[in-house]
């Protein structure tokens, strides 16, 4: 079986990607499971309901979030009844959303897992213990675990695949909106990569607006920063392998579409 992991979807140029090229990624790839964070889908921030049902519609099962899930004030109004969205699970308790979510695809059931991490990042409940209770859990029900681990330190990524190792089928770091080239299957079977990267601007800062970015490191003065609407665009995914019966990982490969990385359909 195979997951599909497109990461950070940032803004319209983000949208327009994944609308183009996921069929396009499904076709190729056949994946029994996929996913797509949307922490940033709407403008940068957050994301609406119309956006999460054309992600839904275009191809997602299920949509993942992250430190901006609040950003965008309509999430209160439908995150109850998003069936097919996590957000991280270790904010407070009684915070509207869920942080665990069964799926079944294709004939077979998969958990998926979002937890945001403390390293550089607001203060949460601790995402181990968040992380073990929620496998626990899991494994009750499948051996196919996705974990989508929202961390800004590439150290707390690599703790947190390695105290899964052997748990769940991957965990995959978002968040940073850079693509880490350490994809790899650690040693008792759990699919990894620090960073999946982003999808949206391919010529700015992180998705937002260059120019701004640069003058808030120049003058560290306050500066609004905009997600643009025109210029070249970058999907950023990774795809799993896993074993159908165990859901151990076979293999993770990155996958990256932009105009250095043209997508090739054979
Ligand atoms: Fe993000
Ligand atoms: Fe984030």
């Amino acid at each position: 079986m195979k997951i599909l992991f497109v990461g950070d979807v940032v803004g319209s140029l983000g949208r327009d990607m994944v609308t183009e090229y996921l069929p396009l990624l499904k076709s190729k790839y056949e994946p029994t499971l996929t996913i797509v964070n949307g922490e940033n889908a709407a403008s940068g921030r957050g994301i609406t309901e119309k956006i999460y049902k054309q992600f839904l519609k275009v191809g997602a099962d299920v949509v993942t979030m992250g430190n901006h899930t609040w950003d965008n004030k309509e999430i209160f109004g439908f995150i109850d009844k998003a069936k097919q969205m996590v957000r991280p699970d270790n904010y407070p308790k009684g915070t509207p959303g869920k942080g665990l979510l069964f799926v079944n695809s294709k004939g077979a059931e998969f958990a998926v897992i979002n937890l945001q991490g403390r390293t550089f990042m607001p203060a949460l409940d601790c995402p181990f213990e968040a992380a073990e209770k929620l496998v626990e859990e899991a494994r009750k029900r499948t051996p196919h675990i996705f974990v989508d681990f929202h961390a800004e330190a590439t150290s707390e990524k690599q703790a947190m695949g390695y105290f899964l190792d052997g748990k769940v089928s991957a965990v995959i770091g978002t968040h940073t909106h850079v693509q880490t080239a350490d994809n790899r299957v650690l040693p008792n079977g759990t699919a990894f990569m620090c960073d999946v990267g982003m999808t949206g601007p391919y010529d700015e800062v992180l998705g937002m607006n260059k120019e701004a970015v640069i003058k808030k490191f120049r003058t560290s003065m306050p500066v609004r920063f905009e997600v643009p609407k025109e210029g070249r665009k970058n999907l950023s995914a990774c795809l799993i392998d896993i074993h159908d019966r165990t859901g151990v990982a076979k293999k993770i490969d990155r996958i990256l579409i932009n105009q250095d990385h043209p997508f090739m359909m054979s």
